[in-house]
Parts: C-alpha cells; structure tokens; sequence
C-alpha cells in the first residue's frame, strides 16, 4: 500500500501558480517511482483569494491548511492590490496571519550558490567561485512586524506620527537559537548571530540569550556581528558563514541579500516551521524566496526551481522523506550542472541553453527519473 500525504497548495498571484504547477508535477513523478500518494488541496490566498472572496485569508484556506500535513506555498501581492490600504496588502492580510495561526516562528533558507551558477552572482567571480552554503535562520513571528502598538496618528500641529514596536521574549529567542544550534550540529558547526547590540535594547537581550544557548552546543562555535557589518560581510566573504540566526526584520533583509548573492531569487526555498510535533517533524509551510515577480508574471519563463526546492524541504521537514528530498535537490543540481538556464540565470556562457519554466519542470522530472 502506498504512503498517503495530505497537502494544502495555495499558489497565490502572479508566477506563483506557474512555477507551482512545475512542483506538483516534479512531485507527482516522484510519487508514481516511489509508490506515494499526495493528495492536494487547493486554496485560494492572496489577491487571488481577494479577488474571488473579499478576503486575503479566507477561513476555508485556513481549514484546508488545518487539515494538511503541511503547506505549499506560492506567493502573494502584486500591483493590482498595492492601493488597498497595508493591513489589507495580501502579503500583510494573508502570510502573516498564516505565520502567527500555525506558530511558524522559524523561517530556515538555504542560501546555496551552486558552483555551476557562480558566475550569476553579482558579485566578484573570485568571492563566490566554488560556491557558497549559508543558512539564514530567521525568527519569523516576533519583532518590529507584530509587536504593539502599532500606529499612525495625525497629531495636533498636522504633523503625523507613526510607530512600530519591536517586542521579543527571552524564550522566543532561545528557541530560536535552539534551531540554528541544531541545524549547525548538521553542517559546519558555526553559527553567526546578527544583532544590533550596540543600539537596541532587543539585541543585547538577543545576544545574552545566543550565549546562553551556544552553552548548551559545546561543538557548535557562536560569532556575533551587528546586523550593518553582517551586511557587508556577506558581498565580501560569503563563504565564511555557515549558519545565519537572526530576528524578523533583519532577517528579512540579510535573506534577501544573501538570495541575490547567490545568483537569483527564482533559486531560493523557503521552510517556515513551528514547534516540533514530537516524531521529529514539523508542520510548516513551505515558499520560494521571492515573491510574484510581476515584470515576468504570465510568460511561461519564471524560474520554477525555488518552488521545486521548497517541495523537497516540504518533504524532509513535514513528511519525514529524506531520501526523496535529496533526490530533487540531487536532481536540480543535475539540471543546473547540464547548463539549463531560466532567464534570471542565464549569463549566456557557453555550455549553457536558455529554456522556460515548463522545459526546466521536464528536464528536473527526467532528472529524477534517471
Ligand atoms: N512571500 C511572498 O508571497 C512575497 C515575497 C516577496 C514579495 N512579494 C510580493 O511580490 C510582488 C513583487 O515584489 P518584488 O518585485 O519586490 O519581488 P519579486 O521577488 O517578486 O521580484 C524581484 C525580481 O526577482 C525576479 N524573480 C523573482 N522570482 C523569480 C523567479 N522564480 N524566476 C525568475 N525571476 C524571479 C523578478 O522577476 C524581479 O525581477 C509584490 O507585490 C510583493 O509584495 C510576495
């Protein structure tokens, strides 16, 4: 009998039902060469979901995603919706509520420069030749995007005032450190904990907290850098970082660094987890770095590789299957090293043939079935 998986898959606006598309297929030949059954369910999020129901987030998506053993995301947003007010945006009205209601406060994102791919680096050939491996750890529902108040007023003399809190617990930190701690025991064992110590009251809690747990990882070495610092240290030396724990916001931006660093967002898979389920695993919800790439949106030439990724992290995270996992990443190495190339990758160098978001999806498929 075959092993049977539940997943909600919401692929939001813009390339995200395109490269979705490619990830239930690469998913679907792996299920049929391994005798799994996936089962999908689909939901509507987003300015999809608002366009049909009013609602960024509506509550039979949250029940579809309930009911998952984990969720695939594609993603939100784009211009049709930028004039709504911001607490409407899909990003704002959808991911985060999905974040804060399944408690994914861990968001883990490989920022991987395949050898092959150095020369889409925009940065120096020399500082990324053979590739770089970084995991950024982002804390992902605490911080300035969720703490309160939150407010904007117009205050007496006409001028108008906003404010945003940046609130963190010392046990939020902690178990997020505990996650960075223990993705380190499984790679290079050095973490790089970014804060901003010298300014914010939140960092030098931040950085007390890292310490603490680093004690409790005597193999693991802990380096601390402020958040400016770590900025730049990534475009200088991308190789020098093994695991990346930081908080929300700057989280946000170093991962978005580190993506471009490594050649392309179409590249770059995200899993965003919540507490360990007790076996092990971990119910989540699983993106692309990027977002709906509206410039290229309805061409059929996206890059579908970071959605096919986050299936694979889906499979190791969510449903325990490892050797599956490896088997896409194994196949999309293959794909990338045979010199396909979506637009976003293409550096024209010889060797290498420019294909478009299904031709990749086949040429991953063939990968795996070799
Ligand atoms: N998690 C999410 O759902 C998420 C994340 C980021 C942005 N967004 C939304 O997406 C919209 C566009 O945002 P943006 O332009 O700042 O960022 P973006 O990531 O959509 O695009 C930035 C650049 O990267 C390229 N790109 C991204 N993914 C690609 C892929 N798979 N293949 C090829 N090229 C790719 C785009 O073409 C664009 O040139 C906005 O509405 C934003 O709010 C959503």
């Amino acid at each position: 009998m075959s092993r049977s998986f539940t997943i909600a898959v919401l692929p939001g606006d813009g390339i995200g039902p395109e490269v979705m598309d490619q990830a239930l297929r690469v998913l679907d030949a792996l299920a049929s060469r391994d005798n799994l059954s996936f089962n999908y369910q689909h939901a509507l999020v987003g300015g999809a979901a608002i366009d049909a129901t009013g609602q960024a987030l509506p509550p039979e998506t949250v029940r579809c995603c309930e009911q998952a053993d984990a969720i695939l995301f594609g993603s939100v947003g784009g211009p049709k919706w930028e004039k709504l007010p911001p607490a409407e945006q899909p990003e704002r009205a959808a991911l985060l509520p999905l974040r804060k209601h399944f408690g994914l406060f861990a968001n883990l994102r490989p920022g991987v420069c395949h050898p092959a791919l150095a020369s889409s680096s925009p940065i120096r050939p020399d500082l990324v030749e053979g590739g770089f491996d970084v995991l950024c750890v982002r804390e992902l529902t605490g911080g300035l995007y969720f703490g309160q108040p939150k407010s904007r007023t117009t205050l007496p003399d006409g001028d108008i005032e906003v404010i945003d809190t940046m609130v963190y617990k010392k046990s939020e930190i902690a178990r997020i450190g505990h996650v960075a701690f223990q993705a380190a025991m499984q790679r290079r064992k050095l973490v790089t904990s970014v804060d901003k110590a010298n300014v914010l009251t939140n960092s030098v809690l931040w950085r007390e907290t890292m310490i603490e747990v680093a004690a409790q990882y005597p193999e693991v070495t802990l380096q601390h850098l402020y958040v400016d610092n770590a900025a730049m240290q990534l475009i200088k030396a991308p190789r020098s970082f093994d695991v990346m724990v930081t908080e929300n916001l700057f989280g946000d931006i170093l991962s978005d660094e580190m993506a471009m660093i490594a050649g392309s967002l179409g590249m770059l898979a995200s899993a965003s987890l919540g507490k360990p389920r007790g076996d092990g695993l971990y119910f989540g919800l699983f993106e692309p770095s990027g977002g709906t790439a509206p410039d290229i949106a309805g061409k059929g030439i996206a890059n579908p590789i970071a959605q096919i990724l986050s299936a694979a992290l889906l499979l190791r995270f969510s449903l325990g299957l490892e050797a599956q996992a490896k088997a896409i990443e194994d196949a999309v190495k293959a794909v990338i090293e045979a010199g396909l190339r979506t637009g976003d990758i293409d550096s024209g160098a010889a060797g290498t043939r420019r294909v478009n978001t299904r031709e990749m999806g086949d040429a991953v498929i063939a990968a795996l079935k070799a």
